[in-house]
């Protein structure tokens, strides 16, 4: 196999015969006027799919709309998050095409508030901090979504949430406003309902506000009981924000559900609200790596996995840098996201931002699981057990020794520091100059993030967070995370900070 047969072509025989090569289908796990769902397994990682059954015939009916698939289509293949279902690759045959889905096995945010009532308040602000930064990157990507509703929501097996159907979605550009109607109106912004012009971003916004409502309250804040009444109450906004809301969750609502557009709050001052900020995973504060870029960072453990499969090293290698998709790099990708969504769930994002940060490259020597061992072609491997191992540095020490230590180090290491948390410190170190830290943990504050003008002006100076976090598992995991100053120092103080810990 040389990984190279191309997908998406026009011819039906070779198209559809590669499905069924490629994918056994399963259940239907849902449909609509022009798509059916299913479940499918990739035959080569043995890893699950949704499959996505367009009929041509179907769409060509309604107006638009063969338009419409072939924009998300091509919305989709942009996007890479951990929010976000991905889109693996597109099959066509003459009669239908197939879109093969990131598989979201816990089903629709909907079905789960339903089921729930209402979610507490943790469990909507992180569901909340998903969508968000979910919302955040398509948005930096120029892609508004516009139907932002909890049945678009689906959950994975983790009930982390995975941002799907791009069918309304729309790229942005400069300077254009977009007018079509769409989305469902419980969730659609005042401004589209009512034919106005919009730039994009906010119309997510608002459809976010609607979903943190219906997470809190089990309800949603505008009801379609009667139809005049319900497109008066959106157009004035006027709804009922319960009192038994925690306080920094109405604020949100309130200032989110705001009819005029240029008053609404934005996605930048939502990420500045405290109630946003509490409890927000390290992985969620740094954006995370653009889908070119991270085609550039290969995973050498599942590069040969693919190779052990049969593919060629070399053409696999270049499809992966141009972003191709074909039944190599499907696997790939298949296999790189059961990876990072392995142990804790939002590892995969753990990793992407440790990557910037560059301290994952700590991890390339862990242990090759089970199922990465196989060789041969064509034989199914034994699905992969939950990976055993996490990102950052795992101690078993209670959370206190392990800040002292981190302390000891930095401060050996002539590192300044301000604790930000019991847990969390804002970190500066400019190699050569800097070092009057005379800190311990009883100090609240420090001053020595305040300092000279000679350090502000160094251009060596080395910003970074440290944090503290408990693991699933009840482990505590030390994450350094750069914020600003050259790559290779920073590398080299990790270095040093673990030499210091007597890791290295
Ligand atoms: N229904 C629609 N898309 C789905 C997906 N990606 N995973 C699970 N169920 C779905």
């Amino acid at each position: 196999m040389d990984g190279s047969s191309g997908h998406g072509g026009r011819d039906g025989g070779r198209t559809g015969d590669m499905l069924l090569r490629n994918y056994k289908l399963g259940k239907r796990l849902g449909f609509g006027a022009s798509a059916t769902v299913k479940l499918a397994e990739h035959v080569l990682t043995g890893l699950k799919v949704a499959i996505k059954i367009i009929n041509k015939h179907e769409i060509r009916k309604i107006k638009d709309m063969e338009e419409k698939v072939r924009r998300e289509m091509k919305i989709a293949k942009l996007l890479v998050h951990p929010h976000i279902v991905r889109l693996y690759e597109v099959i066509e045959t003459s009669t239908d095409i197939f879109l093969v889905l990131e598989y979201a096995e816990s089903g629709e945010l909907f079905d789960y508030i339903v089921y729930k009532n209402r979610l507490n308040e943790n469990e909507a602000r992180s569901l909340f901090q998903q969508i968000i930064s979910g919302v955040e990157y398509c948005h930096r990507n120029m892609v508004v979504h516009r139907d932002l509703k909890p049945e678009n929501l689906l959950l994975d097996s983790k009930y982390h949430v995975k941002i799907a159907d791009f069918g309304f979605s729309n790229i942005l550009r400069d300077g254009r406003f977009l007018k079509t109607s769409c989305g469902s109106p419980s969730y659609a912004a005042p401004e589209i309902l009512f034919g106005k012009l919009y730039a994009g971003p906010e119309v997510d916004v608002w459809s976010c506000g609607v979903i943190l409502y219906a997470l809190l309250c089990g309800k949603l804040p505008f009801d379609e009981g009667n139809i005049s009444d319900f497109y008066r109450k959106i157009k004035h906004g006027i709804y009922n924000l319960p009192m038994s809301l925690p306080p920094g969750a109405r604020d949100l609502i309130r200032r989110i559900l705001v009819v005029d557009p240029t008053r609404r709050m934005t996605i930048p001052q939502i990420r500045q609200h405290p109630w946003f900020k509490a409890h927000l995973p390290c992985y969620l504060t740094v954006p995370p790596l653009e889908a070119n870029q991270l085609a550039k960072k290969i995973d050498e453990q599942i590069l040969q996995v693919v190779i052990n499969m049969g593919f060629d090293r070399n053409q696999l290698i270049q499809s992966l840098f141009n972003r191709v998709h074909n039944e190599a790099t499907v696997a790939y990708y298949l296999l790189l996201d059961y990876q990072y969504r392995g142990s804790s769930g939002y590892l995969k994002a753990e990793f992407q931002a440790s990557m910037e940060s560059g301290i994952n490259q700590m991890h390339q020597s862990e242990p090759i699981p089970r199922y990465m061992n196989y060789q041969g072609i064509g034989q199914i491997p034994q699905l992969p057990q939950e990976r055993k191992w996490s990102l950052g540095l795992q101690f078993q020490a209670n959370p206190r020794e392990i800040m002292t230590d981190v302390l000891k180090a930095l401060q050996e290491l002539r590192v300044g520091w301000k604790r930000i948390g019991h847990y969390n410190m804002k970190c500066r170190w400019i190699p050569g100059i800097y070092g009057h830290n005379s800190h311990h943990l009883e100090d609240d504050d420090s001053n020595i993030m305040e300092s000279d003008d000679a350090a502000m002006k160094a251009s060596n100076v080395v910003k970074f967070e440290v944090q503290l976090y408990k693991t699933r598992e009840e482990k505590n995991l030390l994450d350094l995370q750069r914020v600003q100053g050259p790559q290779f120092l920073f590398l080299d103080l990790c270095a040093a900070i673990l030499a210091q810990l007597r890791v290295l």
